[in-house]
């Protein structure tokens, strides 16, 4: 989409356009603040954010505890590294432990989502001596060297050029397909339990359960990657143990985005048994576990409590389904909780367009009749009517259009 500046905002996107590399399409808006679901942009412009800054905005844009945490411990330390203790990080760790499904006992902190993946794999090759990872067709993972190598999705593996070796791809919900790859070469097979950027495809909770299967009686390691999923957007903190995939618990889940609200922050939540053979040296970061970004991982726990979202979550979410009933161009509603696809019998870009210009942010995917919506937990029933009735009027404006 081109950009259309407002007078106000034209100086900012001309300096973007000449200083920084094209390798984002931006929507046109410049953004001045935020506060819960709701976006300002610099030309006095609201908008309804059923995007959460790409899943991140978990507990809302700038959420008053988690701003707080962060503006305190700012003025406390702002970073030392892992070569010395730190009260705010052992809080972050014992905290994170304690919501992860057991035997998820220990965690690794690092910067991202990609780094987070790298960390998993490494740790499962590790542990076991093993080299082949086994990810899956539409799974996205990130994007620096082996993480975009187990990504099969579009175009990604090709940018990545030359791939690191050792990956073997199988088909998302199909056990049969695992099967043929997997052997004792493979130290990990990897997922996204709920495959975000390919349209939200979901899985059968056997899936899950034949996984866990396969990965006993093989001695390969299972890694969820949760960075969409976790951090309480399914309704639940993490997908993993969850009803919607058989209870199954893996061996790692590697987290990141609304892990900090939007502070950069990377964690994997390792078992005791992968955690038994990682010594010390064997993986590092500097900025991972620094104390700005533990007051943020903190402070975004705390305010997922405190709100109540998780209970929120299931109850709006239960809401959309029942509204979208409404509008007959949608399909089916895929994923869970607050990672949801609204699947058109045809294209999604007009409607995202349409619903832009309407002042409400959703995403795309990589299938282009998926419609994603990625909002903060903290989004209210009121704003889904008001989402519902922006849809509605798309609609029937690309109706007219048609018509006419
Ligand atoms: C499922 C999943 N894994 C990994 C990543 C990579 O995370 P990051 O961009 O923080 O490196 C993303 C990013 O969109 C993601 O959606």
């Amino acid at each position: 989409m081109k950009v259309q500046p407002s007078k106000t905002s034209a100086g900012t996107v001309a300096s973007e356009e000449k200083s920084q590399l094209a390798t984002y399409k931006k929507m046109p808006i410049v953004a001045e603040r935020g506060e819960g679901v709701w976006l300002y942009s610099d030309d006095g412009q609201k908008y309804l954010d059923l995007y959460g800054g790409h899943a991140v905005a978990g507990t809302g844009h700038s959420h008053p505890h988690v701003v707080a945490a962060i503006v305190e411990q700012a003025d406390k330390l702002l970073f030392y590294s892992n070569l010395v203790h730190s009260e705010v990080r052992a809080r972050a760790a014992e905290k994170l432990v304690s919501i992860a499904p057991q035997p998820l006992t220990k965690v690794f902190f690092c910067n991202s989502g990609t780094e987070a993946n790298e960390n998993a794999m490494r740790m499962a090759r590790l542990a076991s001596g093993r080299e082949n990872v086994i990810t899956f067709s539409g799974g996205f993972h990130g994007r620096t060297a082996d993480a975009i190598s187990a990504t099969f999705l579009g175009k990604y593996r090709e940018l990545g050029k030359p791939n690191v070796p050792g990956h073997l791809q199988a088909e998302f919900g199909d056990i049969e397909s695992v099967r043929k790859v997997a052997d004792e070469t493979v130290a990990a097979i990897m997922l996204e339990p709920i495959q975000s950027m390919a349209g939200v495809r979901t899985a059968r909770p056997e899936f899950f359960s034949e996984l866990r299967k396969v990965c006993d009686s093989l001695g390969i390691a299972l890694i969820y990657d949760e960075v969409q999923t976790g951090v309480g957007r399914t309704g639940e903190w993490f997908f993993a143990g969850s009803e919607a995939g058989g209870g199954i618990v893996p061996d790692v889940i590697s987290l990141a985005k609304a892990l900090g609200s939007g502070i950069p922050v990377g964690a994997c939540l390792v078992s005791e048994k992968i955690a038994a053979h990682i010594k010390e040296n064997d993986l590092g970061t500097t900025f991972g576990g620094g104390m700005i970004a533990m007051a943020a991982v903190n402070a975004t726990l705390e305010a997922i409590e405190n709100d109540s979202m998780l209970e929120n979550v299931k109850e709006v979410e239960a809401h959309l389904r029942n509204r979208i009933g409404e509008i007959a161009q949608v399909t089916q509603v895929r994923g869970l909780g607050f990672l949801l696809g609204l699947e058109f019998a045809g294209q999604t870009a007009p409607i995202h367009k349409g619903l832009l210009e309407r002042n409400v942010i959703t995403g795309t995917s990589s299938d282009p009749n998926v419609l994603r919506l990625l909002p903060p937990l903290c989004l209210r029933a009121s704003d889904i009517d008001l989402f519902v009735d922006e849809l509605k009027a798309v609609i029937a404006n690309l109706g007219s259009q048609r018509e006419a």
